[in-house]
This record gives C-alpha cells, structure tokens and sequence, in this order.
C-alpha cells in the first residue's frame, strides 16, 4: 500500500532510547563505565553501568564480591534495551504509532578515534535496518563518531543524510571534547542544518559528584538523574547561546531533551545576566554599534524545540510559555514546539509488570493531557501534530 500521512491524533515518541546488540556486546567486553556487568550476588541480573555518580558503588561490589546485604550497582539491563519486537510491544501498549529511536547515553563518547567510526557506522546500520524492518512506525536520530577526526564525522553526517529514515542526529553535551560552543563544532552544525537533520541534545554527564554529598549512596539514581542531568543539559545550551552558535547558524534547529533541563525556568534569568553583565555589554556596543541583539527568547522560539518528557502539567505549562518566546520573543508558537516522548526504555515499572503499562509513560501523557486539555488539538500537536510536521515523519 501506498505510504499515507499519520493521522491527526497519532502518538509520536520521539525520545526512545535503543543499545543494538552489538553496542551492548561492546559494554559487555568493558572494564570502565560505561558497561555491563553481573554480579555474584544476583547473578541473575546483568546490569548497566553508565554514570559517573556509580562508580563509588561499583568499586565497593567489585571489592567486595561476596557480600550478600551490598546496593548492586547500575540498573538491570532488560531485554527492552535492545529487542526491536520489545520496543514495538511497548509502542503498542502505550499506543504509540511512530517512535523516532535513538542510542542512548553515553552515544561513542569513550571510543577511541580509530574505533569510532566503524562503531557509529555498524550503529547506524542497525537503526536503519530497524527502521526498514516495520516501515512508517520507525524512525531514527544518528550517531556521530564525535571522537574520530572531522572528515570521519562530515562523511557520516553525509552518510545519514543519504539514509531513508533518519531525520537528524542524537548529541551528548561534550562535542568534540570542549563543549558545545566549540568553534571547531560549527562546520559541523552547519553541514548538520544544510542537511535537515536536526540535532537532539540529551544529557549523560550531569554536574560533578561530590555535590550530591556524602549520603549520596542512599539517594539511588535520584540526584544525577532528575537534577544532574537538566543542569547539563540548560548550561550547554546556555553556552551555545552565549557562542552566538544560533546567530551564526541560523537554520540550525535542536530539540532539547527533558523540555529544555531548566531552561524554560531560567531563561529570563539568563536574559538578566547577559544584561547587566560589563564584560558582555561593552563587547556588544564595540561590536554592533549598539544594534539589538537577538534573545534567549527569540531563539527558543525559532531554532529551539522542546520534549515533554517533564512528566507534570506545571513543567509542560512552562515548557509551552517559553518555546512561544516568552514576552519579548515575538509570542505565539510555543503549541508548535513542544514533543511527546517517554524516554523508554528507562524508568520501568517497578511495581508492576514491564509488559504493560509503564507509569512513566502515563505520567507524560496526563501532564500534555492536564495542561493543555485532554484530546484537545493543542494536545494532539504536542502528542504527534508537531513530531510529524517538524521530522517529515510519514506513517503506515
Ligand atoms: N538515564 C539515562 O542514563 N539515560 C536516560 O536517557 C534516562 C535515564
Ligand atoms: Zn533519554
């Protein structure tokens, strides 16, 4: 049959993490995080290590082997991490029609340059393959081999642009090492904008442990998770702000994950900052004679999307403000830019069973569904409208 548009009312996860199971061999194989690993206390239950913040843990099990009563670290690595058949199951429990998949956290970031290619072009592969596999419910966001040399990196984005069913790549905050405002990086955005791939920052290295405290053992994965991972995300996009990487780019469009880390809080705060800092006010005047410049605002409202996997109405309403440019931004919009996504297979159930519903997914919903009225067309843009016109999804 011919491919159609997806209905109106179609559900669209565009934040979906997979590992193929060729990336999860490669953890397997790893003696430093990220990995996979099984204990002898629960020999049972592989389990993913990825964050900084569990090395404390996993130096004390591997210490420690035989102790019975020790916290295992990581998180059990489910078979939802990486069967296609588990992933399309999820969509249909949650009723989802089209899921925008992603490799997720840490991406190729510990390759050495020379493996980084090969990796990012067997990972690319397998997502494409998926996707090839059940056409018009998948699609994809790339893997760059961030660590190779740039000509590495410039042929896999041309590469992924010459791919059916990717729409854009998936982005830690480290770039090439230094950070998104890297100079160096922008021959990179701008091959990425030229293309029409859009970037899709997430978070991995959250803030430095020791601010989470002695008794961070105690708190699980709460700090890094639901604090260390939205900072990461705002300061990075913040940077990229401040590098004037939106100015010099202007078609430049990311989605950010979380609905932005902080940002929709903490954008007006910025916007003071940059106005009453000496430093930053004088190299304006020298630089444009004084022009207006353009804002956090403007930006949010023209080359920034947001997800919202924020899982409140309250995180969605601000989400929703911020992205239609606050006051000064021009207004309006701000329905266009918002994106459902679930963030599977993270956050499973823990009280009932991972094969039907997951309250993490419910928790997104309801919050679109509280803030902006249940089936209403300003939900339903956020719910799939907006993934499908912004990504040039086409369903079944
Ligand atoms: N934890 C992660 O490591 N990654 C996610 O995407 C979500 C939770
Ligand atoms: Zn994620």
């Amino acid at each position: 049959s011919q491919p159609s548009p997806p209905k109106a009312a179609a559900v669209v996860d565009i934040h979906t993490h997979m590992y193929p199971p060729s990336y999860v061999s490669m953890l397997r194989s790893r003696t430093e995080i990220p990995l996979v690993r099984t204990f002898p206390a629960s020999p049972e239950d592989p389990r993913l290590i990825l964050l900084s913040s569990e090395v404390p843990l996993l130096l004390e099990a591997e210490s420690n082997p035989a102790r019975s009563n020790q916290i295992i670290p990581g998180r059990p690595l489910t078979r939802h991490y990486s069967s296609l058949a588990q992933k399309i199951h999820f969509m249909d429990t949650h009723k989802i029609a089209i899921s925008v998949l992603s490799l997720a956290n840490p991406w190729l970031d510990f390759l050495s340059p020379a493996e980084a290619p090969l990796v990012a072009k067997e990972t690319n592969t397998s997502f494409s393959d998926m996707c090839a596999s059940h056409p018009g419910r998948l699609y994809f966001f790339g893997t760059l081999p961030l660590t190779a040399p740039t000509s590495e990196i410039q042929s896999c984005i041309d590469n992924l642009s010459r791919t059916p069913y990717c729409r854009g790549v998936i982005l830690g905050t480290s770039g090439l090492g230094s950070g998104l405002d890297d100079p160096n990086l922008l021959p990179i955005f701008s091959a990425l904008a030229e293309k029409n791939l859009t970037i899709f920052l997430h978070p991995h290295y959250g803030l430095p442990n020791q601010v989470y405290g002695p008794r961070q053992a105690e708190y699980g994965h709460v700090l890094p998770l639901a604090l260390g991972f939205p900072m990461e995300t705002t300061i990075a996009v913040t940077r990229m702000f401040l590098a004037g990487v939106f100015d010099s780019i202007p078609t430049l469009q990311i989605i950010l994950a979380h609905s932005g880390g902080t940002l929709p809080f903490l954008a007006g705060r910025i916007e003071s900052c940059i106005a009453h800092d000496g430093h930053l006010f004088s190299r304006q005047q020298q630089k444009t004679g004084g022009e207006k410049r353009r804002t956090l605002w403007e930006v949010l409202n023209t080359q920034i999307y947001l997800d919202a996997v924020v899982y409140s109405d309250v995180g969605v309403q601000a989400a929703v403000a911020a992205s239609s440019g606050g006051e000064r931004g021009g207004g309006g919009g701000g329905l266009e830019r918002l994106m459902f996504g679930t963030d599977h297979p993270f956050f499973p159930p823990l009280g009932t069973d991972e094969q039907g519903e997951w309250e993490s997914v419910s928790l997104n919903a309801q919050a679109v569904g509280r803030a902006l009225g249940e089936g209403t067309e300003a939900a339903e843009k956020v719910m799939g409208g907006n993934a499908i016109r912004v990504l040039r999804l086409v369903g079944e």
